[in-house]
């Protein structure tokens, strides 16, 4: 880990999560979205790694019960008014042009929001894109967890009323390998078609990854 102790004993020594404060320094990014994405691009930091979560039936389900698997792994919320929901919809594209082949690959959702993203609202949220999509809720630890595991910049934003609050957050689309390896990353706004293209190759080797 490259988090310094200062870094972790300052949101304590505030005592940051009480009420009442802006929404914005309830959860202060721990590194810049610059920084994290910069490590994603260039391949800096390992990505992936052991996560126990929740998924949208109320079953507790770790990063281990999808090996033999090609994983899609994307982060996100369900109240995110347009990237989200275009590459949840590209994911569910792609694997339904990959046909029964596509049967080789899980995609999970895991969401950045888990105050407001419990596994009952994910059930309702995830058939939306594809049948075989599984959303992944937790305590907020574990979901902090998950992030820093595959380098995911979040933060949650007051809206400018202060009424509310949305999550800011990266949107790559993370490629798995059988044994949870970490193979590369798909950018946001990628196409169902290149993304099936890319995927295609990696189901038939039958000894690939
Ligand atoms: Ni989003």
């Amino acid at each position: 880990m490259r988090l310094t102790r200062r870094r972790m004993l300052v949101p304590m020594l505030l005592g940051l999560g009480s009420l009442g404060l802006p929404a914005r320094a309830q959860s202060p990014p721990e590194r810049s979205a610059a920084e994290l994405m910069d490590a994603v691009m260039w391949n800096r930091e390992p990505i992936g790694g052991p996560f126990v979560l929740v998924d949208h039936t109320g079953r507790p389900r770790s990063e281990a019960d999808f090996r033999g698997k090609l994983l899609l792994v994307y982060f996100g919320f369900t109240s995110c008014p347009d990237a989200c929901p275009t590459d949840l919809q590209a994911i569910g594209l792609a694997l339904d042009q990959l046909g029964a082949a596509g049967d080789a690959v899980q995609p999970l959702f895991i969401t950045l929001d888990p105050e407001r993203d419990t596994p009952q609202l994910l059930a309702d949220y995830v058939p939306l894109f594809h049948p075989r999509l599984i959303g992944l809720s937790g305590d907020a630890s574990s979901i902090r967890q998950a992030a820093r595991a595959y380098k995911v910049y979040y933060a949650k934003v007051a809206t400018a009323d202060r009424s509310d609050y949305t999550v800011d957050h990266s949107g790559f689309i993370y490629l798995m390998d059988r044994a949870g390896h970490y193979l590369g990353f798909f950018p946001p706004g990628t196409s169902p078609d290149r993304m099936a293209d890319v995927i295609r190759p990696l189901i038939d080797g039958a000894h690939g990854p």
